[in-house]
């Protein structure tokens, strides 16, 4: 990617695409297209080829999408697989029409089969059933990558999908009904030390184990991947196999684990009590990054310092009326 290559980050201003954006900055890209979703509906035909025609980015992020928990995925279904598809879609088309050299579409790890062995290889996509809590939004994704492939196969596209296991940074969801493990976590610790709770429930026995990658990190990733000479990116889009790859740390930890480092970020000093009732989900979920490692990247955040920027991420931003505390 040039320098002053034109390249549409689209959901820019989401936990993905805000990474995407400082980590484009950062490496000196300075033509970056941004539209807000109220400045362009992603879900509208019409306005997106006409975006497309008129501005014509070389390059494009597709971390524009509808996201949410279990409980947003269980009520709104429909909305799930309508907006996933129709966006994914939109851009898909449009940047064939206008010519984008390179796109790369954000999917998720819970494309894979609920029972695929572990750790999670690409190649495990469509080999069997999948998690029933949250399927329309991932059979939207796996139509996302065939439609990738079939581009590549029928119009000579270069377009990749990328794979991030569960993510976590500033910007990050800390609504308790509709948050990811991690920032529910955060919020759930630093209110209890505020009021001076002697414990924190958490969901499960704590034994599931779960990797976590800094969104900065996946930022970087995306921005190498698409960056990557030409003969190894071609590698990865090879018709013989689904254009996609895996972004995770390779490291798991148990959900113990990761409340004790969160309350050691946060300073809760009180009890972690396991509420064995409510269910665990699956025991484990680690995306095999070998093909990544193979390409030389390899994410800079540990854990512990991840937590800690987005604690004060989540102080700054989303508990103002104790930041500074
Ligand atoms: N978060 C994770 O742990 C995680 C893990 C793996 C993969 N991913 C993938 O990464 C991608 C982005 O996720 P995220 O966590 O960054 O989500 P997010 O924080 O909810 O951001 C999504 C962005 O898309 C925009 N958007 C939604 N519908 C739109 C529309 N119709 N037109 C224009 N913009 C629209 C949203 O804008 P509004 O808010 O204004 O609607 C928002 O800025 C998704 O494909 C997701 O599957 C995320």
């Amino acid at each position: 990617m040039e320098k002053h290559a034109r390249i549409f980050v689209a959901g820019h201003r989401g936990l993905v695409g805000s990474a995407l954006v400082r980590s484009l900055r950062e490496k000196g890209y300075d033509q970056l297209l941004l539209r807000t979703h109220a400045e362009l509906d992603l879900t509208d035909q019409a306005a997106t080829r006409a975006f497309f025609a008129l501005e014509k980015p070389a390059y494009v992020f597709l971390a524009a999408a509808r996201v949410g928990g279990i409980l947003a995925n269980d009520t709104y279904p429909a909305d799930f697989i309508r907006d996933n598809l129709a966006i994914q879609s939109n851009i898909v088309d449009a940047a064939w029409r206008s010519g984008v050299e390179r796109l790369l579409f954000l999917g998720s790890s819970c494309i894979y089969p609920k029972l695929a062995p572990q750790p999670l290889r690409e190649e495990y996509l469509l080999t069997g059933p999948l998690e029933p809590t949250n399927r329309p939004y991932a059979v939207a994704k796996i139509a996302g990558i065939e439609m990738c492939w079939s581009y590549n196969r029928q119009y000579g596209t270069r377009y990749l999908a990328a794979m991030p296991t569960n993510l976590y940074g500033p910007g990050d969801n800390y609504d308790l009904d509709n948050s990811h493990v991690l920032p529910a976590l955060i919020r759930k610790m630093h209110e209890a030390k505020q009021r001076g709770d002697g414990e924190v429930v958490i969901w499960g026995t704590g034994t599931p184990r779960r990797e976590f990658l800094y969104s900065d990190d996946l930022g970087d990733a995306c921005v190498f991947l698409m960056s990557l000479p030409d003969e190894k990116y071609a590698a990865l889009i090879a018709p013989d196999k689904a254009p996609l790859i895996n972004i995770g740390c390779g490291e798991d930890v148990t959900i113990r684990e990761l409340a004790e480092t969160a309350a050691g970020v946060v300073g809760f000093g009180g009890q972690l009590r396991f509420d064995t009732g409510k269910p665990d989900g699956t025991p484990r979920k680690l995306l095999d990054v070998s093909a990544m490692n193979a390409l030389g990247w390899r994410p800079g955040t540990p854990l512990r310092a991840g937590i800690e920027k987005a604690y004060l991420d989540f102080r700054t931003h989303f508990a103002t009326a104790d930041a500074g505390k």
